[in-house]
C-alpha cells in the first residue's frame, strides 16, 4: 500500500492497482475536452458531503431534473437528502463540465435492474455511474465502457462475517477468515466494494450471483467460478483506491475492444459549482 501527498496533504491510499491514475487536488484544465476521448479514460470526482453547506446544497437544487427534485424532497433524512442532493448535482455538473451542455438539459433512462443511463441519442456513448454513501459521494464518467463504482465508509457498522458468509465466494469468504483480525474489516469492504462495483458496471445489480465470480486483491482483480467465462475477466479492468482517510473507493469497466485504462480522480470542485451562473 502507498500513500498519495500532494503539497504535504494526505489524498489518499493506494493498494496496488495495476491501472494508470492520477489523484490531485482541483485543477480546472482547459484540455479537459480530450482526457475522454480516448477509450479506457475515465474521471472521476469524489466530494466529502462535509465540504459543502446545506445553504449549498439548497443551491444547487437548481442543476436537478424535477424527478430528482422530487425525490429529494420527500426525502426525511436530512443527511441523505443533502447527500443525495450533492451526487447528482456533481453528476450534472460533471457532464456540463466536460460536454458543455447545461446540467438540467441532461435526461436519464433506466435500464432493466434501475441502472440509470443516458436517454438516446447519445452519440458520444457517455457512460457513467454514481455512488453515494453516509457523508460521501462520487461520480465516473467515461465513453464506450460500461462502468461501475461503489463506496464505503471505513467505520460503517456491518456484521462482515455474516454478510460476508451469505454473499462472498468460498475463496473470498476463506481469505478474509484467514486475515489478520485487525484488518479484516477492510478486506470485507474491499471485496465488498469490489464486487458492488462489478455488478453496478453490468446493471444487474443485486440480482446477479454474487458467489458466481471472486476478487484477488492487490491488484484488483475478478475471476470466475465456471472456467469457460474466464477469458471475460480480460476485458475487466477494476481499480480501488481509498479516499479521504475512511471510504474505501472501488470501480470496474468492461471494454468491448480491451483498452488501457487511465483513471484522473479530482475532489468535486465545489467552488465553481457555487459560483456558476445558469
Ligand atoms: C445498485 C445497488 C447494487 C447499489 O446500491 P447501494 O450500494 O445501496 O448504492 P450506491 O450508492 O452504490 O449506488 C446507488 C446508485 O447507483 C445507481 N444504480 C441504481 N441501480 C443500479 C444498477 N442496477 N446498476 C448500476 N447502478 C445502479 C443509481 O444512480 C443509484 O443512485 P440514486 O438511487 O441516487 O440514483 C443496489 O441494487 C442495492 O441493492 N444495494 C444493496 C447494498 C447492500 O445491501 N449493502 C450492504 C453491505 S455493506
Amino acid at each position: 500500500m502507498c500513500e498519495i501527498y500532494k503539497r504535504g496533504m494526505l489524498l489518499g491510499l493506494d493498494y496496488k492497482n495495476n491501472v494508470a491514475f492520477s489523484l490531485g487536488p482541483w485543477r480546472d484544465d482547459h484540455t479537459k475536452k480530450s482526457v475522454l476521448y480516448g477509450t479506457g479514460q475515465v474521471v472521476v470526482w469524489y466530494l466529502a458531503t462535509d465540504m459543502a453547506t446545506e445553504s449549498d446544497a439548497q443551491n444547487f437544487t437548481r442543476f436537478l431534473s424535477s424527478d430528482e427534485f422530487d425525490r429529494q424532497q420527500r426525502m426525511s433524512c436530512t443527511k441523505t437528502k443533502k447527500t443525495y442532493i450533492l451526487a447528482h448535482a456533481m453528476k450534472r455538473f460533471m457532464l456540463f463540465y466536460y460536454f458543455d451542455d447545461e446540467p438540467q438539459s441532461w435526461s436519464f433512462q433506466k435500464r432493466a435492474h434501475g441502472k440509470p443511463e443516458l436517454c438516446c441519442p447519445n452519440p458520444l456513448n457517455i457512460r457513467f455511474n454514481l455512488t453515494h454513501t453516509d457523508g460521501f459521494a462520487v461520480v465516473a464518467l467515461t465513453r464506450e465502457s460500461n462502468i461501475g463504482v461503489d463506496v464505503e465508509r471505513l467505520g460503517r457498522k456491518v456484521n462482515h462475517h455474516k454478510l460476508a458468509s451469505k454473499k462472498f465466494s468460498t475463496i473470498e469468504y476463506h481469505n478474509l477468515l484467514r486475515a489478520d483480525a485487525t484488518n479484516q474489516h477492510e478486506i470485507f469492504l474491499r471485496y465488498w466494494t469490489l464486487k458492488e462495483a462489478y455488478v453496478k458496471a453490468t446493471g444487474r445489480g443485486l440480482t446477479e450471483n454474487l458467489r458466481q465470480f471472486y476478487f484477488s486483491l492487490n491488484p484488483p482483480h475478478v475471476h470466475f467460478i465456471r472456467d469457460n467465462q474466464n477469458l471475460l475477466a480480460s476485458h475487466w479492468t477494476f481499480f480501488q483506491l481509498k479516499l479521504c482517510e475512511n471510504y474505501i473507493f472501488a470501480a470496474g469497466i468492461h471494454e468491448a475492444q480491451r483498452a488501457d485504462a487511465y483513471f484522473h480522480i479530482y475532489p468535486a470542485p465545489i467552488d465553481l459549482m457555487r459560483c456558476q451562473t445558469f
